[in-house]
């Protein structure tokens, strides 16, 4: 059975989208993908050797996968693909893979992104180059709760609820976030040059945010 994590990405990517699934790593998402028959073609990339043969042997024998070693997207071209899943790394990570490769961004109608961590600078990449979050979830793994965010162009906007919104994980992630967020705070009250930053006011209005959130 597929982590929840995954599947929470796995069911954002539209029926019969052409994916690439970046970082795929033992490649449980491009198999699912493939076998859910959500995606119609998979290109499951893996910068390292270790997962990257992994992954050729998890593959292999399923139809509509190609495993490609190579770092983030600079083994795709422009409109191979119209759907980029990134799960599983951190948000610098992924917003580098996604500055790094414009071209094959552009040519994509859908992001699905899953950062581990550092959402925020996911979330500001994606506003900084014209895309919209159309649809977000939470997902649960091993006590963790993950945020996978869903973007695309603009053509596709939409005004709709969010998976997020009925979440039965929404309340457990605030919590766990304000805890976060209030151990950070707690840290940095004791520089005060960290205690003056700009990042202590947009992290304590956060905790200011998620409080009043009943
Ligand atoms: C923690 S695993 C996540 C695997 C899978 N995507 C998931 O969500 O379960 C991260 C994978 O990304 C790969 N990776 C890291 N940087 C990468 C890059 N720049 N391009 C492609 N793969 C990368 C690593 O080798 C590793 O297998």
């Amino acid at each position: 059975m597929i982590d929840s994590r995954i599947k929470a990405v796995l069911n954002l990517v539209r029926s019969g989208s052409r994916v690439a699934d970046i970082g795929a790593d033992h490649g449980y998402l491009s198999i699912e993908l493939i076998r859910s028959g959500r995606a119609s073609k998979v290109i499951a990339t893996e910068k390292n050797g270790g997962p990257f043969e992994a992954l050729s042997k998890n593959i292999s024998g399923v139809e509509g996968i190609e495993a490609r070693l190579g770092d983030g997207l600079q083994v795709l071209s422009a409109g191979e693909v119209d759907t980029i899943c990134i799960a599983g790394m951190g948000g610098a990570l992924i917003k580098k893979i996604l500055e790094d490769a414009p071209e094959v961004v552009q040519s994509a109608r859908q992001l699905i992104l899953q950062p581990m961590n550092g959402a925020d600078k996911v979330r500001e990449w994606l506003n900084q180059n014209s895309w919209i979050i159309v649809d977000e979830d939470l997902a649960e793994s091993a006590g963790i709760i993950y945020e996978i965010i869903c973007a695309g162009n603009v053509t596709l906007s939409q005004t709709k609820i969010f998976k997020r919104e009925s979440s039965p994980l929404r309340e457990k992630f605030s919590a766990q976030r304000l805890e976060k967020l209030q151990h950070v705070l707690s840290e940095m009250s004791k520089s005060d040059t960290a205690r003056a930053s700009e990042k202590f006011s947009v992290l304590q209005a956060e905790v200011d945010d998620l409080k009043k959130i009943p």
